[in-house]
C-alpha cells in the first residue's frame, strides 16, 4: 500500500498534482455514441444540448475494421461545443490491439478537454494503477493540465471480487458502471440480455390453495450493492449501466429507478429514447425534494427530534435529507426549470 502523501503526487514529472477531490458534474446519462460514422457525428452537438454527458464509444459494438475511424471520431467530437456536456471516451480493453492507440490518439489530440475515459474489463487494482502511471507520462508529454479521470466497467467475475480494491486505487478514479452484458458471459449466467431482469428468476409462495404467487426479482442486486458500497467507501461515483432493451422503456426505467434507490448517479443511454428517461429517474422527485427541505428546516442544527406528519426524523433521516437536497441543489444550479419546481 502506497504511503498517503505518495497517493497525492504526480506520478510522472510534469504531469498534473491529481484532484483531491471529483469535479462537481450532474452525470444522470452517459450518452453512448458511435463516433466512425459521420451523419451521428454532426448531430452531437444537438445531442450535447439534452445529455449530462457525451460518450464516444470505441470498445463493443464498433466493427474492428471501423476502429480507426472511430478512434479519429472520437478526437473530432471532442473538439466540438458540447454545450457543457461532459465529454467521455470508452476505450478498447487493456489487452486489446487498439488500446495502446486509443489512450495515446487520445491524450495528444484531446488533452484538458478529455474528462474521463471509460475503461472496460477492469479486472483489479492493477489495471488502473497502470491506466495511471501510463496516463500521467502522457499527460507530461503533452503538457495536460487537468488529470484524465477514470471510470472502470464492472463487467467481469474478477473485477466484482475485486471492486473494493478498484475503486480506491487512484485519485483518478472517477465512478464505477455495472456492465451486466459482459458480466453475464464472465460468470456462465445464462441470459442474452444485456441488463433489466430475467422472467425465470423469481420467487413463488408455498404451497397452499389456489395458485402459487411467484415475482421476478433483480438479478443485479447483489452486484449492483455491492458496487455501490465501494464507490461509497471511496468517494467516487456508481452507475447502472447499459439497457439493451430499447423498446421496453418500463422495464428501463423501473431497473434504473432501483439503482437511483440505491445510490447510483445515473446510467448509459444507449438511444436517444433512454435520455429522457434517465434524466426523470436521476433528478430527485419535487415532492421528495420539498419533504426533505422540511425536514433540514425542521432540525436547522441537525440535531434533535422531530415529527413530520407522524414519520420521526432524527440526525440519520436530516443526512438523508440532505443528500436528497444536495443533489437538488446541483441540478437547479444548472437547470432553472427544476430550480424553480423545487422552490430552491
Ligand atoms: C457493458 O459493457 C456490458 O458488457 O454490459
Ligand atoms: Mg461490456
Amino acid at each position: 500500500m502506497k504511503p498517503p502523501r505518495q497517493f497525492f503526487s504526480p506520478l510522472a514529472t510534469g504531469a498534473p498534482a491529481p484532484l483531491r477531490d471529483l469535479p462537481i458534474a450532474i452525470e444522470r446519462m452517459i450518452h453512448f455514441v458511435p463516433p466512425h460514422l459521420e451523419k451521428v457525428r454532426a448531430k452531437v452537438p444537438e445531442m450535447a444540448a439534452q445529455v449530462d454527458v457525451i460518450l464516444a464509444n470505441l470498445e463493443d459494438a464498433i466493427p474492428a475494421d471501423a476502429k480507426d475511424a472511430a478512434r479519429a471520431g472520437a478526437v473530432e467530437v471532442g473538439k466540438m461545443d458540447l454545450k457543457g456536456a461532459g465529454f467521455w471516451v470508452r476505450i478498447n480493453a487493456l489487452n486489446a490491439p487498439w488500446h495502446l492507440d486509443d489512450v495515446t490518439t487520445l491524450v495528444a489530440g484531446l488533452g484538458d478537454k478529455l474528462d474521463v475515459l471509460m475503461v472496460p474489463k477492469v479486472e483489479g487494482a492493477w489495471d488502473i494503477h497502470y491506466m495511471d502511471q501510463f496516463l500521467a507520462l502522457l499527460e507530461a508529454k503533452h503538457g495536460v493540465m487537468k488529470p484524465v479521470l477514470l471510470h472502470a466497467i464492472l463487467e467481469t467475475a474478477q473485477g466484482v471480487a475485486n471492486v473494493e480494491a478498484i475503486a480506491g486505487a487512484s485519485p483518478r478514479m472517477q465512478g464505477i458502471s455495472l456492465g451486466p452484458a459482459d458480466l453475464a458471459a464472465s460468470r456462465k449466467m445464462k441470459t442474452t440480455r444485456v441488463g433489466g431482469g430475467h422472467p425465470g428468476y423469481r420467487v413463488i409462495a408455498d404451497p397452499g390453495e389456489g395458485a402459487r404467487i411467484s415475482v421476478q426479482q433483480d438479478l443485479w442486486h447483489y452486484t449492483l450493492a455491492k458496487m455501490v458500497d465501494a464507490c461509497a467507501m471511496h468517494g467516487i461515483k456508481p452507475f447502472y449501466g447499459p439497457f439493451g432493451d430499447i423498446a421496453d422503456a418500463e422495464g428501463c426505467e423501473q431497473q434504473f429507478r432501483n439503482a437511483y434507490l440505491m445510490g447510483c448517479v445515473g446510467a448509459w443511454s444507449l438511444h436517444p429514447s433512454q435520455i429522457a428517461i434517465a434524466k426523470k429517474v436521476f433528478t430527485p422527485d419535487v415532492d421528495d425534494v420539498k419533504f426533505a427541505l422540511r425536514i433540514l428546516e425542521a432540525m436547522p442544527d441537525g440535531s434533535g427530534v422531530a415529527m413530520l406528519d407522524g414519520k420521526m426524523q432524527d440526525d440519520a433521516t436530516w443526512k438523508q435529507a440532505k443528500v436528497i437536497v444536495d443533489l437538488a441543489r446541483q441540478i437547479a444550479a444548472k437547470e432553472p426549470e427544476m430550480k424553480a419546481a423545487y422552490g430552491l
